[in-house]
């Protein structure tokens, strides 16, 4: 009868040592609960997103240190515009400042920054930020900071799908030979790798519009800590997590 015992993985608790054979390759984070952290603290909205900067700066080094090769931080959803003016002129003017704090350590550590949403729509001033980072850290090989700025997944999917159609239209596609390799390659995220690992705070269980058609085996994680305050730890502890989880893809381990 001993077959039907299963043998099971030594149990990892908290203090015991990552796998550094097994680290997730590409991390996404959704930045949740700025505003709630500074609710919580009678300040306004806008200190919690100035506070969720610094996690930014936390979690970028926790990853590079773990060896994860990609880093996307979801910065602002196309729905975000919804919100009050001055919150969305805030979050505009986050990136250069940040960038204005942080490029010159992100270049010494060999980081690449980069961005995954649609241009059109960003002021100017947070462009040129942002561009001026891409092209200053073009040539590290280091982690991919990848940040989500006006990004939706529904319409990336949609406009991929006008593209494909105007190419079979053209007939510059043959729609028979259209595969998901090929498909993958017009969305925004064309160079980069489906993430291995998701991580939503603020105790909010969904993905908001983030990317949808990327995360169809992709582990999630979530933590009730509200962004500001997530730390190297718990994103270890998100890891951690990730390496006790079996990877199955419908198939059969
Ligand atoms: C995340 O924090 C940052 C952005 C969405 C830009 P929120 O601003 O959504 O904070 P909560 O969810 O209202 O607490
Ligand atoms: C998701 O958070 C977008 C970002 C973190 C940038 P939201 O706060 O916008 O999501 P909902 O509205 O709670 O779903
Ligand atoms: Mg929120």
């Amino acid at each position: 009868m001993a077959w039907l015992w299963k043998k099971s993985k030594p149990e990892a608790n908290a203090l015991s040592p990552l796998d550094r054979d097994n680290i997730p390759q590409h991390v996404a984070v959704i930045m949740d609960g700025n505003g709630r952290w500074a609710k919580q603290r009678g300040l306004p909205r806008v200190a919690g997103h100035h506070a969720g900067m610094k996690a930014v700066k936390r979690i970028t080094i926790a990853a590079d240190e773990l060896g994860v090769k990609t880093l996307t931080m979801y910065a602002f959803s196309t729905e975000n515009w919804t919100r009050p003016r001055e919150e969305v002129d805030y979050l505009m003017r986050l990136p250069s400042e940040f960038l204005a704090i942080e490029l010159q350590e992100l270049i010494e550590k060999n980081v690449q920054v980069r961005m995954t949403g649609w241009r059109e729509g960003l002021p100017a001033h947070t462009l040129a930020a942002l561009d001026q980072a891409e092209a200053d850290t073009r040539h590290n090989t280091g982690l991919i900071l990848n940040f989500a700025l006006n990004y939706g997944s529904r319409r990336e999917i949609l406009e991929a799908v006008k593209t494909v159609a105007r190419e079979a239209e053209a007939g510059t596609l043959d729609l028979d030979k259209l595969d998901e390799e090929t498909f993958t390659k017009k969305l925004l995220t064309a160079d980069l790798p489906d993430p291995d690992l998701l991580i939503r705070t603020s105790g909010e269980i969904r993905l908001s519009n983030f990317m949808l058609w990327q995360s169809a085996y992709t582990e999630f994680w979530f933590s009730n800590r509200y962004w500001p305050d997530f730390g190297k730890e718990d994103f270890e502890e998100a890891v951690r997590e990730y390496q006790r989880r079996t990877r199955r893809y419908g198939g059969l381990k």
